[in-house]
């Protein structure tokens, strides 16, 4: 699969595990920043991410901050983003499953690095379920168009 993947400074730790764990299993993994510890502001890569996955360069965005929550924010105003904040694995699942979550955000300060790589393992290995699934998530287009 194809997977950008950015993180601020407070998520750049978290960010560098995910995305080994990620190549190790053989997706192509693309890392668009932060890549030291200068503090910066997290609109600026959760944007990178959601316009990439959004305009069909990635599949799958993964995104880490301090606590995953502006990331979220951030990504979920850009249409067609379905970004889903995950502290377990079974959320990382559901968010996949049920939403057809395009994007993960996780906080490094919340989850540690062996957490954030396995669910981050969750999210990327499971299918969206479709079926009653379907009609749902095009409601959530529904609500983009009304902007
Ligand atoms: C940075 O200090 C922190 O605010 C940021 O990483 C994130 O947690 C924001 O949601």
């Amino acid at each position: 699969m194809r997977i950008v993947i950015a993180s601020d400074h407070a998520g750049l730790q978290l960010k560098k595990e995910v995305a080994e764990g990620l190549a190790a299993l053989g997706h192509a993994v693309e890392d668009l920043g932060t890549h030291d510890n200068a503090s910066v502001d997290y609109p600026d890569f959760a944007s990178e991410v959601a316009r990439r996955v959004a305009g069909g360069g990635a599949e799958i965005g993964v995104l880490v901050c301090g606590t995953g929550i502006g990331m979220s924010i951030v990504a979920n105003k850009h249409r067609g983003v379905r970004a889903a904040l995950c502290t377990t694995e079974f959320e990382a699942r559901m968010a996949r499953a049920h939403n057809d979550a395009n994007v993960l955000c996780m906080g490094e300060r919340v989850v540690g690095p062996g957490l954030g790589r396995a669910i981050a393992e969750a999210f990327v290995g499971t299918q969206f379920e479709g079926g009653r699934h379907e009609r749902r998530v095009k409601k959530i287009a529904d609500v983009e168009s009304e902007r």
